[in-house]
């Protein structure tokens, strides 16, 4: 397994570490409390995005649709992809072939609810597996879209040389995860509402404030814009580039497989 960049060193150095908020904690057992924050926010999950963003995740998840431009025969891989808010979307704009793969059962079932709900026929396929190990082929996907889900892995770079491995000859990477705030300004007031609200809210609405806290931390953790442009390129994808959303809260990179 590849050592991030972005993580510490813990266990005297002999392990490398993975962060759980500001905890220096194993990568896997960064994994098994990843699992349980999901667990414990699944039937909330939806409502707390409107909630915590304003609605404005609509907005981020409208701009990755629209910069990914799905095409019906386009074999679409959604990792970490929860309840299914991307692939939902994907396929509203025309995609037909998405698997949604997600480490917590407890967000594919609540997706595959949805999905019953909204009376798709032919929905997406609802895969059990974890980023850092793929359960696809080789060279199977024509394109690799994850959002908000690779900064709760414990080893970036091996879910990155993940993507790189699923992903054909020319496939895309599109990757929609929160980001630095590139805007001095606004970085107090964020900063401001990520811990004191956000952990509010998660209390107040999923009865997990602990869960929320940790989001706001992982945030701050996760590698800014061009650090993680770069660790995308090692990884051998091609051509990083990215997009600030809402002055760098989110961003969105992508990349091609050469
Ligand atoms: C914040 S949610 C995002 C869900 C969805 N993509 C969206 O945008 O609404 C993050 C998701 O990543 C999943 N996840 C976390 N670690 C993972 C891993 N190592 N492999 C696969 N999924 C993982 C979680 O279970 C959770 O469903």
């Amino acid at each position: 397994m590849s050592e991030d960049p972005s993580s510490s060193a813990g266990d005297n150095g002999r392990t490398p570490a993975a962060h759980f908020g500001r905890r220096n904690v194993a990568p896997d057992e960064k994994t098994r409390l990843v699992r349980g924050v999901f667990d414990s926010v699944a039937v909330r999950y939806d409502l707390m995005n409107d909630l915590m963003s304003m609605g404005v995740h609509r907005l981020w998840k409208a701009e990755l649709v629209r910069r990914l431009k799905p095409a019906a025969r386009d074999r679409i891989v959604d990792i970490g992809g929860g309840t299914g808010d991307i692939a939902f979307r994907l396929m509203a704009a025309g995609a037909a072939h998405v698997s949604i793969c997600d480490i917590n059962t407890e967000m594919l079932e609540t997706g595959r609810g949805r999905g019953l709900d909204r009376g798709l026929v032919r929905g997406p396929d609802w895969v059990c597996g974890n980023a850092e190990m793929l359960p696809f082929s080789d060279s199977s996907a024509d394109v690799y879209v994850t959002a908000f889900c690779l900064r709760n892995v414990a080893r970036l770079s091996d879910a990155l040389l993940e993507a790189r491995r699923v992903l054909r000859p020319g496939g895309r990477f599109f990757c929609l995860e929160f980001s630095h705030v590139a805007v001095p300004a606004l970085g107090a007031i964020y900063d401001r509402y990520s811990f004191s609200v956000l952990p509010w809210l998660g209390e107040a609405v999923a009865r997990d404030r602990d869960a929320y806290l940790y989001l706001a931390e992982s945030i701050r953790r996760f590698p800014d814009q061009k650090a993680f442009a770069a660790m995308i390129e090692t990884a051998g994808l091609q051509g990083a580039k990215y997009q600030n959303l809402s002055g760098g809260i989110a961003a969105i990179h992508w990349a091609r497989r050469v």
